[in-house]
């Protein structure tokens, strides 16, 4: 561990908890075929691997969206980059994020998904950053609360690195990864040796 970032969620620990919430979604739309709907790109990793542990005749889609401005000047008004393939009239809809901060970006999205007349809409999130919740929002299903502070790995970026590390790592010194980017290179899958030897 170092000053400037640490594992806050652990590969095992998310693996762990996305088969849990596997088994709670299969239970709760016993025959049923909902679609899960992955905000791009942060939620697509959380998708792929939550997908294999729902064992139900689901389809998926993406959205992708642009906020105008940071969140609280945009007052969560986002523009849609891409929208859905599939008419979601009658489905029941499952939004997945990798994390959900101030809200405000999807309880937009809700409102948008919920003019469509989908027959339910409900929200599965990997982290719970509640802390810094503007917009209320309810979350079925929840994997972690997440700590305040800025998080990467497990689909979650630095200026669009990183996503593809396997562990989920708080940056406690956000200045000193602005300095040196390749600072988390040593948390890339394959790389863990160095990082256990603090190297
Ligand atoms: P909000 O809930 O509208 O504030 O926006 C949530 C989005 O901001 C998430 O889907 C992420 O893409 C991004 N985000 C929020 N917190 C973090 C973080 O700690 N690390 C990386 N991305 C984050
Ligand atoms: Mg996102």
């Amino acid at each position: 561990m170092s000053d400037v970032v640490s594992v806050v969620f652990r590969r095992e620990d998310i693996r762990r908890r996305i088969e849990e919430i596997g088994r709670t979604i299969t239970g709760d739309y016993e025959g049923r075929a909902p679609v899960l709907i992955s905000v791009l790109k942060g939620g697509s990793v959380f998708l792929g691997d939550l997908i294999r542990e729902v064992s139900l005749p689901l389809s998926i889609d993406y959205m992708a969206l642009s906020r105008y401005g940071g969140a609280a000047e945009s007052m969560g008004r986002v523009r849609i980059v891409k929208d859905l393939d599939q008419d979601i009239g009658d489905r029941d809809v499952i939004v997945v994020e990798d994390i959900v901060d101030t809200g405000l970006t999807l309880s937009y999205l809700i409102s948008v998904l919920e003019s469509r007349g989908p027959a339910s809409v409900e929200v599965c999130a990997l982290l719970d950053k509640s802390a810094r919740r503007i917009a209320p929002l309810e979350i079925r299903y929840r994997g972690f609360e997440c700590p305040d502070v800025f998080v990467v790995g497990y689909g979650l970026d630095f200026q669009e690195r990183y996503r593809n590390v396997p562990d989920i790592l708080a940056v406690h010194n956000l200045p000193a990864l602005v300095e040196d980017p390749d600072l988390l290179l040593p948390y890339l899958p394959g790389e863990e040796r160095s990082v256990a030897s603090g190297g």
